[in-house]
């Protein structure tokens, strides 16, 4: 299927810590795509700006080198007015150099302007502020922020006052890169778009639901970061919660931002606590010891971050209530880890069983229908249903799936999250965005359990690399009589 270009108006794109890893890894790759698919009108301009001293060819030379280097340079037209299009400007986001050069490179042209701040969070607040006192910001002009936005609810709450002091909350675009996932966009359409899902989507027809987002990975080279963070501040109190937010949210009244973001925030708010009184039940943290994964040795995590007695959990398994009409009484369990034995992203939805069984289908009954929604890989979609195999030798039922792989339905790769997430914010469409009160629900939600995890003197349960968690996260949701879902195929 063809895809459509909606071109953008010109715009200049200001990259704070042009020259680190975000932005060499997922930026210019995405603007480029964006760049070969045509969406760019001139005379739009991108400028990296950070400390370094580096002249605008150098800049440019090593964009060229990075792109080359993910196997994205073969388009030559495009790249050259991708390249020609790059700037650079060294400049001390806390001191004075480079900001009368940087003002007057943008000028006082009436174009959108954007800036990224692909930099550490500690920044996030004296960047806004610094760009308030120089007079850069106009009512249109937007900031990009990338979390962690803060450490905890005070922190974010800090961060939050700060860029609010220069841009209008509308302006502000806080980045999930998993909103700009392809299927959790296609969860909003499952849901949304299709009459047959809603009538069932509540606790009297849904059993529970299960979020897994599995990395082989270890920490690589960000140990310092992760090691002061762990794995509920790096992905439940984002990425999870707002795939849990698309499942558990009520319709909203149409697709604009606020519409979506007053839903989304309902669904943190009625998530059940969890603090000292329950912690234990309904939370397992671990931490990968050395172990074989990737076809290798793999390290300890206490090795990779340099830190023997470091008790950051690397894996977190979660049974969450979501406390409403709608899903009183329905488990939500979450997990995700590091160093496990696949890389994958899922969202299951598991039914409830049929009330009343004329099959016989041996000791464990008919399985009960089950659509599971793969974010990555392999995006797709695919519900369990039960069907007669065929041919003679009476009623023999099996458990099988409608199944579509979005690659092979469309023929197309799906476009990277940044690509879409970066031109929504130029073109000033917050739908995929977190707002303040929904990043600040979400910390509300997580400190507490951080506080119950460390009153407990507990550390994290250990787990070999390779391994899918410790068994006790196994045992959270084997005790309820239900089973991560095992179908990776
Ligand atoms: C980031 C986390 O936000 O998401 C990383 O900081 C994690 O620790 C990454 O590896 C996962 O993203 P993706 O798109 O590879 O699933």
């Amino acid at each position: 299927m063809a895809s459509k270009t909606i071109k953008v108006e010109p715009f200049d794109l200001v990259v704070f810590g042009g020259t680190g890893d975000l932005a060499y890894r997922k930026l210019f790759p995405a603007l480029y795509h964006r760049e070969k698919s045509g969406q760019f009108t001139d005379p739009t301009r991108i400028i990296g700006v950070s400390r370094r001293e580096m002249s605008r060819e150098a800049f440019q030379a090593s964009v060229r080198e990075t792109l080359a280097k993910f196997g994205e340079a073969e388009d030559g037209a495009a790249l050259e007015s991708f390249i020609a299009r790059i700037d650079y400007l060294p400049l001390d986001a806390t001191g004075e150099k480079g900001w009368k050069e940087f003002a007057a490179w943008l000028g006082d042209d009436a174009r959108i302007r954007a800036f990224y701040l692909a930099t550490g969070p500690d920044l996030f607040a004296p960047i806004a502020k610094r760009i308030g006192e120089e007079n850069l910001a106009s009512p249109s002009s937007r900031i990009i922020v990338e979390k962690p936005i803060g450490h905890d609810g005070v922190s974010a709450a800090a961060i939050n006052d700060a860029l609010g002091a220069v841009f209008l909350e509308k302006n502000i675009f806080r980045i999930d890169h998993y909103l700009g996932k392809e299927t959790v966009q296609n969860l909003m359409a499952l849901r949304f778009a299709n009459a047959l899902f809603e009538p069932v989507w509540n606790s009297a027809h849904i059993d529970h639901v299960q979020i897994t987002v599995a990395e082989t990975l270890g920490v690589g080279g960000r140990g310092a970061y992760y090691d002061e963070s762990g794995a509920l501040r790096d992905m439940v109190q984002n990425h999870m919660l707002q795939l849990l937010c698309l499942v558990a949210m009520e319709p909203p009244a149409s697709l604009e931002a606020d519409a979506l973001r007053d839903e989304k925030l309902k669904v943190l708010k009625s998530l059940s606590p969890i603090n000292e009184s329950n912690v234990s039940q309904l939370s397992v943290r671990g931490q990968y010891r050395a172990g074989f994964a990737e076809g290798a040795h793999a390290d300890s995590y206490q090795h990779d971050v340099a830190n023997q007695t470091s008790d950051t959990e690397t894996f977190v398994a979660l049974k969450l209530g979501v406390a409403n009409w709608r899903w009183a009484g329905v488990p939500f369990y979450l997990r995700t880890g590091k160093r496990l034995p696949q890389r994958f992203s899922e969202i299951v939805v598991g039914f409830r069983r049929v009330p009343h069984a004329i099959f016989d289908h041996g000791a464990d009954g008919i399985p009960a229908n089950r659509l599971v929604i793969r974010v990555q890989p392999d995006e797709g979609i695919k519900l369990w249903l039960m069907i007669k195999e065929p041919g003679p030798g009476g009623m023999r039922l099996q458990h099988v799936p409608l199944d579509m792989s979005f690659a092979e339905a469309f023929g197309a790769k799906s476009p990277e999250a940044y690509e879409r997430l970066l031109m929504d914010a130029v073109r000033g469409n917050a739908s995929l965005f977190m707002r303040r009160d929904e990043v600040e629900a979400a910390w509300a939600f997580v400190d507490p359990i951080r506080a119950a995890w460390a009153q407990s003197g507990e550390t994290p349960r250990p787990y070999a690399a390779g391994t899918w968690g410790p068994a006790a996260s196994i045992a959270l949701i084997e005790r309820d009589g239900r089973t991560w879902n095992e179908e990776f195929e």
